[in-house]
């Protein structure tokens, strides 16, 4: 091919960009988690080449029993395959299953300042919750999770609010190593969901929906089914006004619905008040609890049947870190090669 041609060719198919993101198999995805994080990472296959990964090294951060860990680490890959993620145009991988983050995570945490890792909010958050375990994972976690993106050259990170600190780090780790050593590294942006997006939990509606919760009443999982859905949702804390009206400060809990609702139908909040005007809560709640059981009850019976087939998920599994580990070994022996280690003989 002439070199006309060959540029030709370029313009016509822009490289897409790249998205890398990660998800904790620290228990069942909630309602909110589908919404926030793996509904638009299904959604944005199309248009970005994707690597999503189950994050299972930074699960240690917490105590957690080995049979558990290892059961929640297929389910949630088979629970990623049912809502839509695409396993051949995209990469689904389990973050322990290439190596080379960690081999990496060493090197980055080495160009890393302690200050800076004491200034994470998370840090401080969590080692507040479990002060029995304020181990040197959970100091270094940014860190591995800068390993994560920096070691595909992502363009692109979506992540919940939560981690946009993390990012940061990330870029700044990322710049000054480019800084130190030439450019290596792509600058992540943080592709943080738009509006609607954070789902409250039904019984307090002005604190995030959490899997942690104590009170099960209190969130959705992706795998509850149609009953399981109506019974929270009819229970799901609202107000005395007994009007469907928009008001996140004064009417967290009806807002709440109204947030998910329309999510799930792609109406405005005024459609909904006109849709409900007149009519109780009781009806607006089972509306809402019908809208989610309907999208959820195809992924929960596709997550049964994928489940089922542990073969296929670890055959998806082990094709996905051989892709993965493809892309990010070159990085590695780069980054390797910049920093003067010196390289074995192959
Ligand atoms: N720390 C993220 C979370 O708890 C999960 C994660 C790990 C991640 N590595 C990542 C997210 C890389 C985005 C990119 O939500």
């Amino acid at each position: 091919m002439s070199e006309t041609n060959q540029n030709q060719t370029q313009q016509a198919q822009p490289k897409r960009k790249r998205i890398l993101s990660g998800i904790q198999p620290t228990g069942t995805p909630t309602l909110g988690n589908y919404v926030g994080a793996v509904r638009n990472w299904a959604l944005l296959q199309k248009d970005y080449d994707c690597l999503y990964m189950v994050a299972d090294l930074h699960s240690l951060t917490v105590r957690e029993e080995p049979a558990a860990l290892r059961r929640r680490t297929r389910e949630l890959s088979a629970l990623l395959l049912a809502a839509g993620i695409d396993p051949v145009n995209s990469v689904l991988f389990v973050q322990s299953h290439v190596p080379s983050h960690t081999q990496l995570a060493w090197v980055l945490a080495c160009n890393t300042q302690y200050g800076q890792l004491t200034r994470m909010t998370q840090f401080k958050d969590k080692s507040a919750k479990h002060p029995d375990n304020v181990n040197g994972g959970l100091f270094t976690y940014p860190v591995l999770m800068a390993a994560d993106i920096l070691i595909y050259n992502a363009d692109l990170v979506p992540v919940g609010e939560d981690q946009t600190q993390h990012l940061e780090i990330t870029r700044d780790i990322a710049q000054r190593f480019n800084n130190l050593y030439g450019p290596t590294f792509t600058l992540p942006d943080g592709y943080v969901p738009k509006a609607g997006a954070r789902i409250m939990s039904l019984a307090e509606p002005t604190k995030k929906m959490s899997k942690s919760d104590p009170n099960v009443n209190s969130f959705v999982l992706m795998t509850d089914d149609r009953d399981t859905i109506v019974r929270k949702f009819k229970r799901a804390v609202t107000d005395s006004e007994g009007s469907v009206r928009y008001d996140a400060a004064n009417k967290p809990g009806v807002s709440n619905l109204m947030a998910i609702y329309s999510t799930f139908t792609g109406k405005s909040m005024e459609e909904i008040e006109a849709e409900f005007a007149g009519k109780g809560y009781g009806d607006f709640k089972l509306a809402v609890a019908e809208t989610v059981a309907d999208a959820l009850t195809p992924i929960r019976t596709e997550y049964s049947r994928i489940l089922a087939d542990k073969a296929y998920v670890d055959g998806v599994l082990k094709d996905g870190a051989a892709r993965a580990a493809r892309l990010a070994d070159r990085m590695v022996a780069k980054v390797y090669r910049k920093i003067g280690l010196l390289q074995p003989e192959r």
